[in-house]
């Protein structure tokens, strides 16, 4: 029955798009509170929710980090968020849970972000903007260059440089427990092209979860630091070159990876040894791999490579994933040449792809470069559960993910 009714959704799906998305929707737990009303913006939002507009008598706030800052270190809290544009830098640092709620319908009317193809495009009706890359070193570090970042102090969000980045202070407190943003675009348009490190978000040594957003970039979109937990769901993650990295833990779910160019790789890792079996590492599951446009379609068709290892440590696995013919039929790649950085401690994988992109034939011939694993080894790392720990190690940290759309099998 079952299996019935998700064939005829699919069928209906693949008249308007090649692959259609899982149809069971976006994340609805905010819907009354992010949908336009009539007399007060924050009508069936929570208790004490903060309301930010640029032109709206009726907003707390005219910026979002005003508001932000505005708020104690540790009581939950929430911030609606007007349709606008928002040319600014946000900071999360402080412990307590925050919400960032952008105002849509399209919660409401249960519609997904992410169901772009290479004929059609996205964007949320709340987007934050800097435009920003850490080109020529211009900056000390590529922290500063992001419009999203989440973490206690300035030390535990630098990405650093060499095989185990910057030496954070053991005694850091972590940050955010349980930060999440609804319906908003973070964009980083320096240039229309890799021009150094650009984050579009960083979330270091804290919990964030993003639910139907939007981010863009070039190079280094999305960076996961040292002890970061990141969830993504129906997300649209737009980048040319490594434009996911990082240390800590990131899975995707249910997202589209929108190819601008082919450089690097779609991830770059480095991994960590610590005393306790750690999963670090990012893991993309029922995701599509479409390019961003006809136009670049056609220049790109088997050149996007699926990661490469930033250290060999690097982990990573597709699952269940869409690769359109902009992937690289082998699938992954060495860091370099003369500095390939795989041994058999990288984990460069993928599980039960499909599409034009995905060639198992190819992938087998890499030279152990690229893993193609059987139902038994992904098993470890098949859903967030699996893969969440605690500073400490302890696993099945999940808590912080909204529950409603938490996939567990
Ligand atoms: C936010 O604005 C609303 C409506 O003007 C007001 O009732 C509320 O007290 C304000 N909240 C804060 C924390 O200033
Ligand atoms: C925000 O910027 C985008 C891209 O430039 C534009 O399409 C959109 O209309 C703008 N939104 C608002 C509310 O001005
Ligand atoms: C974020 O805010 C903290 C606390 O004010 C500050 O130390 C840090 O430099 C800021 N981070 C960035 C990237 O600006
Ligand atoms: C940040 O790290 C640097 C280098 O380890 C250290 O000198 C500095 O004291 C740290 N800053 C803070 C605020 O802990
Ligand atoms: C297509 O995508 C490329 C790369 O993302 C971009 O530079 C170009 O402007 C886009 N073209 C159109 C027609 O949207
Ligand atoms: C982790 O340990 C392995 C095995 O001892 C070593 O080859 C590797 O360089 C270490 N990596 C890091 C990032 O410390
Ligand atoms: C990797 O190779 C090294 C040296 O050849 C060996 O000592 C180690 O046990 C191997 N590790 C794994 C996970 O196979
Ligand atoms: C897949 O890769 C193999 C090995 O490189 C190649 O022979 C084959 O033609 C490829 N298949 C497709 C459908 O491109």
């Amino acid at each position: 029955m079952l299996r019935l009714a998700s064939l005829v959704v699919l069928a209906s799906g693949l008249l308007q798009a090649a692959v259609a998305l899982d149809p069971s929707g976006p994340a609805q737990t905010y819907k009354r509170c992010q949908r336009k009303t009539c007399n007060n913006p924050t009508d069936g939002c929570p208790a004490g929710t903060l309301y930010v507009a640029k032109d709206d008598p009726k907003a707390n706030f005219t910026s979002i980090q005003a508001a932000i800052e505005s708020l104690d270190y540790s009581s939950p809290a929430h911030i609606l968020i007007a349709p606008g544009n928002y040319t600014e830098q946000l900071n999360v640092t402080r412990q307590g849970p925050l919400t960032l709620v952008g105002m849509s319908t399209k919660p409401w009317k249960g519609e997904v972000y992410a169901d772009i193809d290479v004929n059609t495009a996205a964007q949320n009706d709340v987007q934050v903007w800097w435009n920003s890359a850490n080109h020529d070193a211009i900056f000390t570090d590529n922290v500063f260059t992001g419009v999203l970042t989440v973490g206690p102090t300035l030390n535990a969000t630098l990405t650093g440089s060499g095989p185990t980045g910057f030496p954070v202070p053991e005694n850091t407190p972590f940050g955010c427990s349980d930060f999440r943003a609804y319906n908003i675009d973070f964009r980083n348009e320096f240039a229309p092209y890799s021009d150094g490190p650009a984050h579009a978000v960083g979330v270091s040594r804290a919990n964030a979860g993003f639910y139907s957003c939007g981010f863009y970039s070039w190079q280094d979109t999305v960076y996961v630091g040292k002890l970061g937990n990141a969830y993504f769901y129906d997300t649209i993650v737009a980048g040319q070159t490594d434009f996911l990295y990082g240390f800590g833990t990131l899975y995707l779910e249910k997202s589209t990876l929108s190819l601008r160019s082919c450089g690097g790789g779609i991830t770059a890792w480095k991994g960590t040894n610590t005393t306790f079996a750690n999963k670090y590492g990012v893991y993309l599951d029922r995701n599509r791999l479409v390019a961003s446009n006809a136009t670049i379609a056609a220049k790109i068709v088997g050149k996007c490579a699926l990661g490469r290892p930033w250290n060999s440590r690097h982990r990573s696995i597709f699952m269940d994933s869409y690769f359109d013919a902009s992937v690289k039929p082998a699938g992954y790649i060495a860091w370099g040449s003369t500095d390939p950085r795989v041994d058999n401690g990288t984990f460069m994988a993928t599980w039960r792809d499909y599409g034009p992109g995905y060639n198992e034939t190819a992938e087998r011939n890499s030279g152990g470069v690229t893993l193609v694993l059987n139902d038994e080894q992904v098993e470890p790392y098949r859903y967030p559960a699996d893969v969440f720990q605690r500073q400490d190690g302890t696993p099945g940290y999940v808590e912080w993910i909204d529950q409603s759309v938490l996939f567990s099998g």
